[in-house]
């Protein structure tokens, strides 16, 4: 078997595992008074530690979620509600188009019921959002803007955001920025402090961690309105009882995979290099989606801040293809039929196949946007796996091409 759909979800790491197992016998709800809530708090607040030291936070700006999906809809939702409590004409929202659909689906719902504008940035043929295009579009009217949301990393086709650039911009009008950086962690260096976010998305199970975890970054000086009501854990803002194992397993994915990021970038990015190379000498008009691929990022004379445009590209484990005159489902099921596992790049909308929204933004034509495959890699990833693609993809895109576009 070829697994290459990391960025749906890629296998915990054994640390991870081990810290989860631990776990999972203790009992204790950590915001028990007694001897085993205690524990439990102390394991809770020992990877609260750990989890933000990995990512240049403070323990303090941690809040805990059940993954990625809710940490974007409390950052989302929940500063929307806040800002525009405090001053009723910030309804504006700006997002970029290629956001998840955990973010886009939210700007969407805010438009349809809470009275949102929502704005659309501009995006490049890559997906890149520029700065100058934030700042043209908070100074129309910086009064009413609420907040901007733009990922860190794209999982579609890997594009990197110059993220300090546009966190620097949204703090000239003292607009929070929030990023997704579920597909950033562990591929790119990512520091919160330097980043200059608001607030930013991190997800456990796509970083060799546990599923149903994951955390909002969040600066002190935000109080977004709760998503979920209840006991009032994690700072008022997201109630429920803390999941200890999986905290546990979460921070120490966090810990181990930031500090590998520079191993990962260069070795798995170099296996990226070599799938693209395969790919491309097997199908000469395979197009590769999102920004060129830079390699490892060179050491600058002085350190860069984190997201800085030195360091822009596309993330090291992404390698995502259009291949013309084919759909992209078929291509998928042909290919797992060689236990080749990898994924179109877009989720389809009750069962229907439809064109990457991700694709549709970049200006790609809508029916070469339904032939695409995204190969991601991760750490578990092998020449081996890059050898049964490099075999495999030719004839899968001749038999592909052949059965034509249905
Ligand atoms: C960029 C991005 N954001 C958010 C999510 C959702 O995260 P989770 O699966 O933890 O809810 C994903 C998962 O595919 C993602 O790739």
């Amino acid at each position: 078997m070829a697994y290459l759909d990391h960025a749906a979800t890629t296998p915990m790491l054994p640390e991870a595992v081990e810290a989860m197992t631990a776990q999972l016998t203790a009992v204790g709800n950590a915001s028990s008074l007694h001897g085993a809530g205690r524990r439990a708090r102390r394991t809770v607040e020992e990877a609260r530690e750990t989890f933000a030291e990995a990512l240049g936070a403070r323990p303090s700006e941690v809040v805990y979620t059940s993954g990625g999906t809710e940490a974007d809809n409390l950052a989302v939702k929940g500063l929307y509600w806040a800002r525009r409590d405090a001053d009723p004409r910030r309804t504006r929202v700006l997002a970029s188009p290629v956001e998840h659909h955990a973010v886009l689906d939210v700007v969407h719902w805010l438009g349809e019921h809470e009275g949102a504008t929502v704005e659309y940035l501009p995006v490049d043929t890559v997906g890149r959002v520029h700065p100058e295009a934030l700042r043209e579009a908070i100074a129309r009217d910086p009064g009413n803007v609420a907040l901007a949301t733009v990922m860190w990393a794209n999982n579609e086709i890997g594009t990197v955001q110059p993220v300090r650039e546009l966190a620097d911009v949204a703090a000239e009008f003292g607009v929070p920025l929030h990023a997704d950086a579920v597909q950033a962690v562990g591929q790119l260096p990512v520091d919160f402090a330097s980043s200059g976010l608001a607030a930013m998305t991190v997800s456990g199970h796509k970083i060799g961690g546990p599923y149903g975890i994951g955390a909002l970054l969040l600066g002190r000086e935000y109080t977004p309105v709760p998503v979920l009501h209840g006991g009032g854990q994690e700072r008022q803002v997201r109630s429920g009882t803390l999941d200890t194992p999986a905290i546990a397993a979460f921070a120490e994915a966090a810990r181990i995979t930031t500090e590998r990021q520079e191993w990962f970038a260069r070795e798995i990015g170099g296996l990226r290099d070599d799938l693209i190379a395969a790919v491309r000498a097997a199908v000469s008009d395979a197009i590769l989606g999102g920004a060129p691929p830079q390699g490892p990022p060179q050491a600058p004379a002085s350190a860069p801040a984190s997201g800085s445009a030195s360091l822009l590209g596309r993330l090291p484990a992404n390698a995502h293809f259009t291949f013309p005159g084919c759909e992209g489902d078929s291509l998928l099921l042909l290919l797992d039929a060689q236990g080749i596992e990898c994924s179109t790049g877009s989720a389809c909308t009750a069962g229907i196949a439809q064109p990457s929204h991700v694709l549709l933004a970049t200006g790609t034509d809508p029916d070469l946007a339904r032939g695409t495959l995204r190969f991601s890699l991760g750490h578990t990833s092998t020449t081996a796996d890059v050898e049964a693609v490099a075999q495999a993809i030719g004839p899968a895109v001749e038999r592909a091409r052949t059965a034509g576009l249905s």
